[in-house]
């Protein structure tokens, strides 16, 4: 079993639709036993509340149902996943600021590092935006995260 845990700012946009995204995804590839996904943010705003009710309302319209209560990101988490997905690189520089002897280094990846149309971006904050912002995530999401489960575990 692989573990991967999906890494933004609030943990109520991104990272929870990118949580319910793989889920379907490996399911659809009948790969659900073989891989767990959860997800998180680096700061503490949201925490213990559910996804913001615009990414809900996205996600419903492209078919998807969101599970998830926000939580923090910790230390703990460097040793429970096998693979940490950072939405972009403000929160990969706050995941890294926790990992100082770079020992988890071979973990951490951008989320667009798995973008085969724009490799190594910012999957963007959509949280100060319209709805427009939130389709845009969910089709770089969609995209990126197909890539990965292929790339890693075909
Ligand atoms: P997320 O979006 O990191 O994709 O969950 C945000 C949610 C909340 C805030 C910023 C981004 N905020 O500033 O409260």
């Amino acid at each position: 079993m692989s573990k991967v845990l999906f890494v933004c700012l609030g943990n109520i946009c991104r990272s929870p639709l990118a949580k319910g995204l793989a889920t379907k995804i490996a399911e659809e590839k009948g790969m659900h036993e073989r891989l767990f996904f959860d997800s998180c943010g680096t700061s503490h705003y949201h925490v213990g509340g559910p996804p913001d009710a615009r990414t809900v309302e996205n996600a419903k319209k492209n078919g998807l149902i969101l599970n998830n209560i926000a939580r923090q990101f910790g230390k703990k988490d460097f040793r429970e996943f096998d693979f940490i997905l950072a939405m972009d690189k403000d929160n990969m520089t706050n995941i890294k600021k926790l990992d100082q002897s770079n020992e988890f280094a071979e973990k951490l990846f951008l989320m667009r590092d798995f973008d085969y149309i724009e490799a190594g971006g910012d999957v963007p904050d959509p949280y100060f935006g319209g709805e427009e912002g939130f389709q845009e995530v969910y089709e770089i999401l969609e995209r990126s995260i197909k890539n990965f489960i292929e790339t890693k575990f075909d």
